[in-house]
């Protein structure tokens, strides 16, 4: 047993009151507690953003992932570079908390994977010869749409120096695996079994960082919906609606209030097992997109490391 899947993420920020603003927008539930801001996804227990009131710039202080059998990750991951730490002050004690080779804190839980709630009505496209909708309109008024709900965060995206080293722990210490790749820059890390395309994608930067999160909607509808709202009501960046090669999902980034992204995504590849999957290392001209706009000049600009040019 390794890494089964994400759990959330913990950072830093200089204003509380903006970063709930943000994520409140973007359809998550926030409540306060213990000085902390803590926004989850409806219905879900866990999590997937957690708000520390730091002064300075964003901070990634730590990554949350559901894990199995504690015991022989710790025994694994000084082998590889990495190092069990103490509970950070004001977290509890519970699970395992690492550093990997960069210093990348992680937090590791053995809880048990939540079973996803299915869409009320499949997405459909007529298609040709192939029509699976009739006498019934895809598309409603615009206005008669509730707000687009994340239903549960898929996956973090992290900038790291060395992208290989930093997926050789993921894979050697934490059990994960490479689901596919890009020459030395981009590296898409997977649980061993029943994983999303990607649960940790790495990024090469000069130093570490948070690069996006990446929140599961219903459907590609509201990708494109959630991202247009967003981008409105945050006054930053945006990238989509557009869909990645590696991973297949649809995607839409908004700009958060600290340079890094927040992706609504929608039908990614589901790996059941790594072992049966083929593994392929893309070129440069697959790395971002398949199709979509062109993306912001500082959609890799890595804004922990430093203000862009
Ligand atoms: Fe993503």
């Amino acid at each position: 047993m390794a890494v089964t899947g994400v759990l959330g993420v913990a950072i830093e920020v200089p204003d509380h009151a903006v970063g709930r603003q943000f994520y409140t927008d973007a359809g998550l539930e926030a409540e306060t507690a213990d000085g902390r801001i803590a926004l989850r996804c409806a219905g879900n227990a866990e999590p997937s953003v957690t708000l520390i009131e730091a002064a300075g710039p964003m901070r990634l202080h730590h990554v949350g992932l559901r894990a199995g059998e504690l015991d022989a990750i710790a025994a694994r991951v000084p082998g590889h570079g990495g190092k069990v730490v103490a509970v950070p002050t004001g977290f509890g004690g519970d699970g395992l908390w690492i550093e990997d080779i960069h210093g990348v804190l992680f937090h590791l839980v053995d809880k048990p994977a939540v079973a996803e709630a299915p869409v009320a009505e499949p997405f459909a496209i007529n298609a040709p010869g192939r029509v699976v909708r009739v006498r019934r309109s895809a598309m409603q008024p615009v206005n008669s749409y509730p707000p687009v709900r994340p239903r549960r965060l898929g996956h973090v995206a992290l900038f790291t120096p060395d992208v290989a080293a930093s997926a050789g722990f993921l894979t050697g210490a934490l059990g994960m695996a490479v689901a596919d790749s890009v020459a030395d820059v981009l590296a898409f890390c997977c649980a061993a079994k029943d994983s999303d395309h990607h649960v940790i994608a790495l990024a090469k930067s000069s130093a570490t960082g948070m690069h996006h999160l990446s929140f599961q909607v219903a459907d590609p509808d509201e990708v494109g919906r959630g991202g247009n709202t967003l981008a409105a009501k945050a006054g930053k960046g945006q990238w989509g609606f557009g869909r990645h090669t590696i991973g297949s999902n649809f995607f839409h980034y908004i700009q958060d209030p600290w340079g890094s992204w927040f992706e609504y995504y929608s039908d990614m590849d589901f790996i059941d097992d790594h072992a049966l999957w083929q593994a392929t290392s893309y070129g440069m001209e697959d790395a971002l997109a398949n199709w979509g706009p062109p993306p912001p000049a500082d959609f890799i600009h890595n804004y922990q490391a430093g203000p862009a040019a």
